[in-house]
């Protein structure tokens, strides 16, 4: 059977629809992109066959979600999602990945994560959205910036990769926080 890809927010230039079994393939060519890889904190490669069984199990559980992220004319350009969502502490880990590097750097991902962290505080009825960005990634540390996220500390030497340690910034925004930044998105559905 088809899986359906149901748009479940829309933006002004791009829309967030639920992931799909056929997106793994997407998914697998974005991580295992050596410029993505580097930005990320799984600098392993993925495999397609492991990745289908890790959406099939994940499909089970409650602790995340998942989205694709699309212009809105329905070409998939990354992914985006909140997970280790924590029904007690009402909180959700924002991650984010676009993976076609032609719509790098063009406010898409700030839009995104606007509309991915707006469907945590509505939908999923979070009081808090964590992120976290490697000390070598500038875009994703300004686009966290740009959000209005509160820099938590830092992780030092976290992450070992290619022969180097990295630090690890953690960060967090509270719902009224960011509706205060935003009062925009507030009423939006
Ligand atoms: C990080 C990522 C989400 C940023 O999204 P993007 O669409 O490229 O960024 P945007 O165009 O929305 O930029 C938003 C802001 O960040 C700034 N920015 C973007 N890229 C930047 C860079 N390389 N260096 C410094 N600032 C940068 C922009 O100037 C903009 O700020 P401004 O409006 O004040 O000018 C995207 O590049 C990406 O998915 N990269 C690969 C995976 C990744 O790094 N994921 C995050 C892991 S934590």
């Amino acid at each position: 059977m088809k899986e359906e890809k149901k748009v479940i927010i829309r933006g002004q230039r791009i829309q967030l629809r639920k992931t799909v079994r056929e997106d793994m393939e997407l998914k697998v060519r974005w991580y295992n992109d050596p410029e993505v890889n580097k930005t990320l904190v799984l600098p392993e490669k993925l495999e397609l066959k492991k990745t289908y069984e890790w959406f099939e199990r994940v499909q089970q559980g409650d602790s995340r979600e998942d989205w694709i992220i699309e212009t809105l004319d329905g070409k998939a350009i990354g992914l985006i999602g909140i997970k280790e969502i924590n029904e007690n502490n009402k909180s959700g880990l924002l991650y984010i990945v676009i993976g076609d590097k032609n719509y790098w750097g063009k406010g898409l991902g700030y839009e995104a994560e606007l509309l991915a962290i707006h469907y945590g505080f509505k939908h999923l009825k979070l009081h808090r959205v964590l992120g976290g960005a490697l000390e070598n990634n500038p875009a994703s540390i300004a686009v966290i910036n740009k959000i209005g996220f509160h820099h938590d500390g830092t992780s030092r030497d976290e992450y070992f990769a290619d022969g180097m340690y990295y630090d690890f910034h953690r960060y967090s925004i509270l719902e009224d926080e960011f509706y205060q930044k935003h009062p925009e998105l507030k009423e939006r559905p």
